[in-house]
């Protein structure tokens, strides 16, 4: 199954200027709204590989899994992201999937491990997220300790060198505050040159400085075009002294209906119907994550309610209205900087299946410089 396909990402269905499309997997249970909507969206392996063989049909080049490992704030159950990202490549052709991972219960060799063996399995389509966790529960509920946040990003960026190292270097040693490597060679390398595509993402100086020293792409929460625009400024500078570039990519729940009135109306019942309870909650444990850094920065800081229904933030990025707005302010995303939105939907299938037959197309012609009906 091996092969020498182009490593850049996304090359065999989007070119290198175009927006990228990438959608969250639901694999966790009750969708990507913390709400108790009534939603066409399960969590399970079957829905799941409709769904990511219906995004390759009609236009997205990424999925991405979340990592959770215990019943929390609306999410009561979950599929592992590793085995659950290999079982949707196994089922699909051109869509690469990114998947979660967390350092902490995971080790990098393994994971560089089991990058590796993707990479050559799946025609280099296999890709990482390294989340630096806020699930203070989830961690001491498997024994683990809970660093504060400096530290959880001192061990990402530790995490994501050794990834690198072993992927590129035989005879890899490092001796790190988190991690000690001796000598250790990989045998496969990856296909993927220099290696598979590293995630990483988060809103807090700490965040940035490792998508500035060593992400290949930075992952924003939900936010306002003014938030975004210095993010990405701000990523750029820190890249920039280290003599790199990072590509961006944003959260956005999508909500498009033939018009603008019934998109905010689908909000509004979203959000009226939150489960309030697991958003106080979930709301209560994301920012005690984020306080134990310097600039108190963290995502979540300045959530509202109403952006904690949404895990992400998503409702923020505002793809809320008609395919034709939704199209156009994705446009404006892309003049800021953007590289890939990442998107979430009430009803799965079907609206991820319309997003790419009706928005996709939109965002293509408006890229072409072609106009289109208001
Ligand atoms: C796109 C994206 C995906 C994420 N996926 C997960 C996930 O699957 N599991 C998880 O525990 N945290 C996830 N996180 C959250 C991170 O673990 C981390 O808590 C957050 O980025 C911390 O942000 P801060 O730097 O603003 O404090 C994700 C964050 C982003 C932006």
């Amino acid at each position: 199954m091996a092969s020498t396909l182009p490593c850049t990402p996304g090359a065999e269905s989007t070119t290198m200027s175009q927006l990228r499309f990438a959608y969250w997997v639901p694999n966790v249970s009750g969708g990507l709204v913390v709400s108790k909507i009534p939603q066409r969206t399960h969590w399970g392996i079957d829905y799941n590989v409709e769904l990511a063989r219906t995004a390759e049909e009609v236009g997205f080049d990424y999925a991405l899994t979340q990592i959770r490992f215990i019943g929390s704030y609306g999410a009561e159950s979950q599929h592992e992201s590793t085995t659950f990202s290999a079982a949707l490549l196994g089922a699909t052709k051109k869509l690469r999937v990114i998947t979660a991972i967390l350092p902490g219960p995971w080790h990098p060799a393994v994971v560089a491990k089991i990058g590796a063996t993707a990479d050559h399995l799946f025609n280099s389509r296999w890709s990482v997220n390294i989340v630096s966790g806020w699930f203070q529960g989830e961690q001491e509920a498997m024994g683990l300790g809970w660093p504060d946040h400096e530290a959880r990003y001192r061990r990402s960026r530790e995490f994501i060198d050794i990834l690198k190292g072993i992927w590129t270097t035989d005879h890899f040693s490092y001796d790190g505050e988190f991690y000690k490597i001796n000598d250790f060679t990989l045998n496969p390398k990856p296909l993927s040159k220099p290696h598979p595509e590293i995630f990483q993402g988060g809103n807090s100086s700490a965040a940035q400085r490792n998508a500035g020293a060593v992400s290949d792409w930075y992952f924003m929460n939900g936010n306002s075009l003014d938030g975004l625009k210095e993010q990405i400024t701000k990523v750029r500078a820190l890249a920039a002294e280290n003599g790199r570039t990072v590509k961006f990519a944003v959260n956005a729940f999508v909500i498009a209906r033939s018009s603008e009135q019934e998109a905010r109306q689908e909000l509004a019942r979203i959000v009226g119907a939150a489960d309030k309870e697991a958003v106080e909650a979930f709301g209560t444990a994301v920012k005690q994550a984020g306080q134990s850094s310097p600039d108190g920065k963290g995502m979540w800081q300045d959530s509202k309610f109403e952006d904690l229904v949404q895990y992400n933030d998503g409702f923020r990025t505002n793809l809320i209205g008609t395919p034709q707005q939704i199209a156009e302010r994705i446009l404006t995303l892309k003049s800021l900087g953007i590289d890939l939105v990442l998107t979430g939907f009430l009803h799965f299938q079907e609206e991820l299946k319309a997003f790419g037959e009706e928005v996709i197309p939109l965002v293509r012609a408006l890229e072409n410089g072609q106009k289109i009906a208001a």
